[in-house]
C-alpha cells in the first residue's frame, strides 16, 4: 500500500484523478498518465481552488459523440456526462446554466445537503430557452465527502432531458476520507436512447408507464470500455446510476464488490457483496481488489423490477435481460491481494435520535387521472394525489427527526428519493449509511428516518424513475423554523 500522503496525491486532490485513473495503479508518479486517452473515458474534471469553483454548463441538442458513433442528445458544454465538479467541505459552488434548447431546463445537485431555497437547489426555478441563470451552493463545512451528481429537474421533462444526456458528477473531497486507494476510477450508468434526430428522445406513453430504458447500459458514455488494472492493487471505484428507469444488479466475475460509501458518503465499515444493487439515483464506492492475470466482466444481472398496465398492455423492463458493461483487464503475476481496511468512519456519524414525527407515504398507480392529456393511461400518485406545484404535502418543522413509512401498493418496484435532507433506512442492515435515494420493492414497504436539520425551505420528495416523477410521483415537503 501506499504511504497515506503519496496515496492522497494519486487520489487527484487537484484534480488529475481522471487522468490517474487510467494509469498504471502502481504507478508513483501520479503526473504522468499512462499513454493514450482515458479508457473509460472520464469526464473532464473541474476542480476547486481556493474555496470557490464557478462553472459554466450550456445545455444544448446535438449529436454526440460515442465511441460507437454519434447519437443526437443533449450535452453541458458539447459533452454528456458533464464536467466533474470536485469541491471540498466549506467551498462555494456557483454554476450558471445557459439554455440553448428549445425547452425549459434548470439544475438539482442530487444529494447535496445545501438550501432549497433562492438561488441555491431550488427546483422551482426554471431557464426559458436563449436565457441563463446563475446557482450558488454553499457546502457546509461538515458536509460529508461522497459521490452526489447534478440534473435537470423542470416537472414533466426530467426523464427526457437526463435521457437525452444532461447529467454529470459532484464529488465532494475531504482528507478524512479514507481509505485511499492506488486508482480511482468514476463510472458513470447511463442508457441514452439511440438515433440521429429529436425523435429519439421521445418515449411513447408504454415506455414512459414502465419508465423508459435505452438500448444498453453505458458507463461514461462508452459501450464496454475496456479498464485496466493490476493484481494485487487497490482500487476505489465511484459509481453513480445516472439513468432514468433502468436498474442495475451489479456483479463482477471473480471478484467480491466491497462497498464503501453509499448515498451520502463513507459507511462505518465494508460491506462485502457479491451483487449490488443500484437504482436510478442511487451512489455506491466500491473497494476492488484485482485478481489475474485475466479478464472478468462487469455485468448487471437480470432484474425483475415489476411490469406496469394489464392484459395486452402490459409492459415489463428490459432491466430482465443481462448486460456486460465493461471489461476488467487485469495484468501482472498473481500477488496476495490488497489489504482492506476493517473500519472506515466513526460510527457516531450514524447514530439517530428518536422520531419525533412519524408519517406513512404511500405510492399508487392508479387507472386515468390528469396525466390523460400526455397520453399515459395510468395516473402515478403519493398518497393518491399527483404532485401540484403550488401545494404542500408536508409541513414539518426545523430541528425535527421524521419517520416515514414510504408504502408501494403498485406491481412495480420505485426508488423513493428526498432533497436537501439525507435519511438512514430503518430495520434493514443491508442498506447502511446516509442515502437519499432508497428502493421500495413492488407491494412492500421501506422506513426511513430523517433528521430535519440545517435548511428550512420547500423542496420535493419523488420516485427516482423519472418519467413516475413526471407523470405525478412526487411530493412537497415545507420545512419552517418552529415558532417561539
Ligand atoms: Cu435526482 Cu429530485 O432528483
Ligand atoms: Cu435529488
Ligand atoms: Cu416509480
Amino acid at each position: 500500500m501506499l504511504s497515506r500522503r503519496a496515496a492522497l496525491v494519486v487520489l487527484g486532490v487537484g484534480g488529475a484523478s481522471a487522468l490517474v485513473s487510467a494509469c498504471s495503479p502502481t504507478s508513483d508518479n501520479p503526473t504522468q498518465p499512462a499513454a493514450g486517452a482515458l479508457p473509460s473515458g472520464e469526464p473532464e474534471t473541474l476542480t476547486s481552488s481556493d474555496g470557490l469553483l464557478e462553472v459554466t454548463l450550456r445545455a444544448e441538442p446535438g449529436p454526440i459523440s460515442t465511441s460507437t458513433g454519434t447519437r443526437y442528445g443533449y450535452s453541458y458544454n458539447g459533452n454528456s456526462p458533464g464536467p466533474t465538479l470536485r469541491i471540498r467541505p466549506g467551498d462555494r459552488l456557483t454554476v450558471t446554466v445557459e439554455n440553448d434548447l428549445e425547452e425549459p431546463t434548470n439544475l438539482h445537485t442530487h444529494g447535496l445537503h445545501v438550501s432549497p431555497s433562492g438561488n441555491s437547489d431550488n427546483i422551482f426555478i426554471t431557464i426559458d430557452p436563449g436565457q441563463q441563470h446563475q446557482f450558488v451552493y454553499d457546502i457546509p463545512t461538515d458536509h460529508p465527502a461522497g459521490l452526489f451528481w447534478y440534473h435537470p429537474h423542470v416537472h414533466g421533462t426530467v426523464a427526457a432531458q437526463v435521457a437525452a444526456g444532461l447529467l454529470g458528477a459532484i464529488i465532494i473531497d475531504d482528507d478524512r476520507d479514507q481509505p485511499a486507494a492506488a486508482a480511482e476510477r468514476l463510472l458513470i450508468l447511463t442508457d441514452p436512447p439511440r438515433g440521429d434526430s429529436p425523435a429519439a428522445l421521445r418515449a411513447d406513453p408504454m415506455d414512459q408507464m414502465m419508465g423508459r430504458e435505452g438500448p444498453t447500459g453505458l458507463i461514461n458514455g462508452m459501450t464496454q470500455p475496456s479498464l485496466e488494472a493490476t493484481t494485487g492493487s487497490l482500487e476505489r471505484w465511484r459509481v453513480l446510476n445516472a439513468s432514468p428507469s433502468r436498474f442495475y444488479l451489479l456483479a463482477l466475475d471473480g471478484h467480491q464488490l466491497h462497498q464503501i460509501s453509499s448515498d451520502g458518503g463513507l459507511l462505518d465499515r465494508l460491506h462485502s457483496r457479491d451483487q449490488l444493487l443500484l437504482t436510478p439515483g442511487e451512489r455506491a464506492e466500491l473497494l476492488i481488489t484485482p485478481t489475474g492475470p485475466g479478464t472478468a466482466l462487469l455485468r448487471a444481472l437480470p432484474y425483475n423490477r415489476g411490469t406496469a398496465g394489464m392484459g395486452m398492455m402490459r409492459r415489463s423492463s428490459s432491466s430482465d435481460d443481462e448486460l456486460v458493461l465493461a471489461t476488467l483487464d487485469i495484468t501482472g503475476d498473481q500477488a496476495p491481494p490488497a489489504p482492506l481496511p476493517e473500519r472506515l468512519t466513526e460510527p457516531e456519524r450514524f447514530t439517530l435520535p428518536e422520531p419525533t414525527a412519524t408519517r406513512t407515504l404511500t405510492l399508487g398507480m392508479g387507472m386515468g387521472g390528469g396525466m390523460m392529456r400526455a397520453g399515459s393511461m395510468m395516473s402515478f400518485t403519493i398518497d393518491g394525489r399527483e404532485f401540484e406545484p403550488g401545494r404542500i404535502d408536508i409541513a414539518a418543522e426545523l430541528g425535527q427527526v421524521e419517520e416515514w413509512t414510504i408504502r408501494n401498493d403498485t406491481p412495480m418496484d420505485h426508488p423513493f428519493h428526498l432533497h436537501t435532507w439525507p435519511f438512514q433506512v430503518i430495520d434493514d442492515p443491508t442498506t447502511p449509511g446516509w442515502k437519499d435515494t432508497i428502493n421500495v420493492p413492488a407491494n412492500n414497504e421501506v422506513r426511513i428516518r430523517i433528521p430535519l436539520t440545517d435548511f428550512t425551505g420547500t423542496t420535493v420528495y419523488h420516485c427516482h424513475i423519472l418519467d413516475h416523477e413526471d407523470l405525478g410521483m412526487m411530493g412537497t415537503i415545507d420545512v419552517t423554523a418552529a415558532d417561539r
